[in-house]
């Protein structure tokens, strides 16, 4: 049942960058991006149309999109919250179009207001248009749904609320679902059960892993996931970043660290492990620190890296 090959989504420069309190230029943005497409990354969430005063480092949104190259086979996403957001993506036409669009909401109300200042019905309401309008231009739709196990207001979260929401993206018409861990509290079994509610409004192909490692539990929740068949998963290089609107929540499990496990288990995913690591390197060289992958770090001082604080 273990898939043999693995979709990774980037979300580095996204999910990654949206927290960073310092400003990282749009060149360094726009390098990064290129690393990740030589490393073999195939999906890449780039940034987000969202409000500058809620995340002013995706600010420079429109400039990263038209800098980006567009291999062909590389599909590029950006998350859109509303119409405004959409129509700001639209304004650039052809130099500035992703290949993909994410709407994300939360399993739970609390999250949501925080996160987007409006209800889950709201959103849905807000979300609807923006879904018909990005089809209608053909782009994908894919979903985030935040909390899913666990939420930063609320505490505990049903797989019951899951599953409102998963219905509520299905119903107005968007293509994937992406089962968010926003603060990492997850663990294997609860992972299991809240992906088994997505697989039964969604197919396999078109339900994703999305999870933050802030308590360690990222790896063993993909290999529970992969367990029933689930092959796509979200990863963050260097494992940027963490969400502003969840206080404490780290970055996504770490690219490199997924590719290790995944190569050492046979898995294909088509990503060379060499240049992700030295992707990794770059971007936390940029941002003054050592990556928080572990395997990218471990690569990193193989190749004679030295990182403070390290034991001689
Ligand atoms: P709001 O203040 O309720 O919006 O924010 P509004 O419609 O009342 O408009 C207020 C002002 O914002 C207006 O400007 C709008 O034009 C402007 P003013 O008239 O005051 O000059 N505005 C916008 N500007 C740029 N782009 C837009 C936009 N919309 C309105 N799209 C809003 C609502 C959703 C915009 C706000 O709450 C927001 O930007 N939130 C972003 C939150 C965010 O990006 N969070 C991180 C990403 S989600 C995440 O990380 C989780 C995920 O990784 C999965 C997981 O781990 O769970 C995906
Ligand atoms: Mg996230």
């Amino acid at each position: 049942m273990i898939p043999n090959s693995v979709t990774l989504v980037e979300v580095g420069p996204r999910d990654g960058l949206q927290n960073e309190k310092q400003p990282v230029s749009t060149a360094h943005k726009v390098e990064l991006v290129h690393r990740l497409q030589s490393a073999g990354l195939r999906e890449i969430e780039v940034t987000s149309y969202v409000s500058p005063k809620w995340v002013p480092q995706m600010a420079d949104n429109a400039q990263v999109m038209a800098a980006i190259a567009r291999p062909v086979g590389v599909r590029h996403s950006v998350l859109v919250p509303n119409m405004v957001g959409l129509q700001a993506m639209l304004a650039g036409g052809a130099a500035t179009r992703p290949d993909e669009i994410v709407v994300f909401g939360a399993a739970t109300q609390a999250f949501s207001q925080k996160n987007i200042n409006c209800s889950i019905e709201e959103s849905i309401d807000r979300f609807a248009p923006v879904v018909a309008a990005a089809l209608e231009a053909g782009l994908k739709v894919r979903s985030a749904i935040s909390c899913a196990l666990g939420c930063p207001y609320q505490g505990e979260v049903s797989p019951d609320e899951v599953e409102h929401l998963v219905k509520l993206m299905k119903g107005i018409g968007v293509q994937h679902c992406g089962i968010a861990d926003t603060i990492g509290t997850g663990t294997p079994r609860r992972a299991q059960a809240v992906m088994e509610r997505a697989l039964r409004h969604y197919p396999m192909h078109e339900v994703s892993g999305h999870f933050h490692d802030t308590y360690g539990q990222a790896l063993a929740n993909i290999y529970a996931c992969m367990e029933l068949g689930v092959h796509t998963f979200d990863t963050s290089v260097a494992g940027l970043g963490g969400c502003p609107y969840a206080k404490g929540a780290t970055g996504n499990v770490a690219t490199e660290d997924v590719v290790f496990m995944l190569h050492g288990m046979g898995v294909a995913t088509g990503i060379d492990l060499d240049a992700l690591v030295d992707a990794g390197g770059f971007i936390s060289d940029v941002l003054g620190r050592a990556p928080v992958s572990r395997a990218g770090k471990a690569l990193l001082t193989k190749k004679g890296k030295v990182f403070a604080g390290a034991a001689a």
